[in-house]
């Protein structure tokens, strides 16, 4: 949600923060700030608006100080204000806190530290952190700021990242988490934490993931770790394999498109390995053929573009291995009683691997005695950690907030484990297996081709700009699709759009249609092509602009369609893979057009790591 940056060594700090924050602007962006430790104590600067405009704040202050924090926000608690942006200060000033997640007893431990004269600046649940830090060093002056820490951290409930820095021990940085990301790297010029790799790996690739209720103080010499009643640890390093560049556009104008042009190669990587001898291995399941026979039924949990990966799989699994599959939204699932026994598989789908809710879902699932697999694209993260088996999406980092190369590894990644739901439960012999799979490899150049001409996406994106509403339908693996399609129409260029099941389109949405109503239908070829064409026809005979993805060698669509988007032909159960692609392709220049800034959209952040 947040971003937490900080650094201590020999370089001046504030450089190093304001360029770690811009990596990390995308998970959150209404606000952002640093403090720096300064010879005459700590300088906060805080702005609302993006980092950029921290940065040119920051250029009218003379800051030196090689110790420093930083933080963009994502707000919760507090609307979007310099009082509310982070670091947040004890009442002294020389204490200052940056905070990821959810502080959920804030309320009542702000009545108790107001009751004691603390006074709060701002409207945010951060804030108690510094005045609790500040109470330890009342209570007990010579502890150390580790040590203050940890006494402030048993009195919270709820979730946290936290990077501290104190006027009482210079060019020192302390850290702790629970539940949010805390990743240090130890570089030859100083000490680096973030929230996220990506601000760390210009320095170092190998890092330390911290674990909940770990602590670790950083200076410009190192590392220290110690666990929870201040025992020291041994850290365990981890390499980051993905580039520096990630962070980069490359050329292109935006990540988004960058992201939706790494596609064919997520594909690639995330097949690479996995046929090994005619048979499809994916060790990291740690199930053996004779476990995933017994498996009788699956809930898919995520949410948003993941949830959408998810009802995709409900198609595969259901058609390859035969189990019964409901694919569940997991803010939903974590609710519900659902019916688990021992031979029930949870799959969680999470990109970002920390989602406040599918990490619930898990542990919920998993006290009720399923077996847990995540399909994650973050190395370490929650999600991975939590579940009892993880496939990593290989789509490497990240960074437009919608969701798009990693969504196309994780049905990569869905695929698979349908595959070998079924080879275990012998519904798919070897010989189908192999076949399957040497047509799931051959859609990375199936992408690359649609990839090559985008002039009809181009074109279609022109009659949609200045519509107000648009409707995406299709059937079956076309029904998924369109609700992918339409979440990444509205959740970039701002347009309304909704996704149904075409059949449902003459039970209510019909009535929505007028003359140049956008209807964005995927009639690839399938089973049900002849009902979608039907479908269309209803929409024409009242007025729709019908822009069709249909497949390469369709003419006859062409009498219907307004526009037509040809992808390759692809088995119906691939088809999700390519035709995703102009639809991503789609939204994408329709928000370009209509002004938006498509890499971060109003309103959302890329992690949502609070309930
Ligand atoms: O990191 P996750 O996959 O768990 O995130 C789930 C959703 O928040 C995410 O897919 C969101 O819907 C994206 N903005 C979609 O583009």
């Amino acid at each position: 949600m947040c971003g937490i940056v900080g650094y201590t060594g020999e370089k001046a700090a504030a450089p190093v923060l304001l360029d770690g924050l811009a990596k990390l602007e995308y998970r959150g962006y209404d606000s952002a700030g640093i403090a720096v430790l300064e010879k005459e104590g700590l300088q906060v600067v805080r702005r609302r608006g993006k980092v950029a405009e921290l940065a040119h704040t920051v250029g009218h202050f003379d800051l030196t100080g090689t110790c420093g924090i930083g933080h963009t926000r994502w707000a919760t608690h507090g609307r979007p204000s310099e009082a509310n942006a982070h670091p947040h200060a004890s009442c002294a000033g020389d204490i200052a806190v940056v905070h990821n997640g959810i502080i959920e007893n804030f309320a009542e431990l702000r009545e108790e530290l107001e009751g004691r004269g603390h006074v709060f600046r701002s409207e945010t649940d951060t804030e108690v952190v510094s005045h609790l830090i500040e109470e330890a060093y009342v209570a007990n002056p010579d502890i150390s700021l580790v040590e203050a820490l940890r006494l402030a951290c048993t009195r919270l409930v709820g979730s946290y990242g936290l990077a501290v820095t104190c006027e009482r021990e210079p060019g020192v940085i302390v850290v702790t988490r629970q539940d949010m990301p805390i990743i240090i790297g130890v570089a030859s010029d100083g000490a680096y934490v973030a929230s996220d790799a990506i601000a760390v790996i210009g320095a170092t690739r190998d890092v330390v993931l911290l674990a909940d209720q770990q602590y670790a103080k950083l200076t410009p010499e190192g590392a220290e770790y110690t666990d929870e009643r201040g025992r020291a640890i041994e850290p365990q390093l981890t390499h980051i394999s993905w580039d520096v560049d990630v962070a980069e556009k490359g050329g292109y104008p935006d990540f988004m498109l960058k992201e939706i042009y790494e596609q064919p190669r997520v594909i690639r990587d995330t097949l690479a390995g996995r046929l090994i001898g005619g048979r499809l291995e994916i060790d990291e399941l740690d199930m053996t053929s004779e476990e995933l026979n017994l498996v009788d039924r699956v809930y898919v949990i995520a949410c948003g573009t993941s949830y959408h990966a998810g009802l995709i799989a409900k198609e595969l699994i259901e058609g390859w291995a035969r189990i019964p599959t409901e694919v569940e939204v997991a803010s939903e699932f974590r609710y519900r009683n659902p019916i688990i026994t021992p031979t029930t598989l949870v799959v969680a789908v999470s990109q970002s691997g920390e989602t406040a809710d599918t990490l619930a879902a898990i542990r919920d699932a998993r006290i009720k005695g399923a077996r847990v697999f995540g399909i994650t694209n973050v190395l370490g993260s929650p999600v991975a950690r939590e579940s009892d088996g993880v496939i990593y999406t290989k789509a490497n980092k990240e960074i437009a907030v919608a969701s798009t190369k990693s969504f196309l590894g994780q049905i990569v990644s869905l695929t698979l484990l349908a595959m070998l739901l079924a080879q275990a439960k012998g519904k798919l012999r070897m010989n189908q297996i192999r076949l399957l799979f040497r047509e799931l490899a051959d859609t990375a150049e199936q992408v690359e081709q649609i990839l090559a001409d985008t002039s009809d996406i181009q074109k279609a994106a022109t009659a949609c700009v200045d519509a107000t509403s648009a409707l995406f339908i299709g059937r079956g693996m076309g029904a998924a699709i369109a609700k992918e399609g339409a979440l990444k129409l509205k959740e970039i260029s701002y347009l309304h759009a909704e996704a149904y099941a075409a059949g449902e389109m003459k039970h209510g949405p019909i009535a929505l249609i007028e003359d140049g109503f956008p209807v964005i239908a995927i009639a690839t070829d399938s089973p049900v092509y002849d009902k979608v064409v039907s479908n269309l026809q209803e929409s024409k005979a009242r007025g729709a602009c019908i822009i069709v993805i249909a497949t390469e060698g369709n003419e006859h669509i062409r009498e219907l369609a307004d526009y037509v988007i040809y992808i390759p032909k692809v088995r119906d159960g691939f088809s999700a893979i390519t035709a995703t692609v102009p639809l991503q392709l789609l939204a994408r220049s329709i928000a370009v057009m209509r002004g938006c800034n498509v890499d971060q959209p109003r309103n959302l952040a890329k992690s949502v790591t609070v309930e």
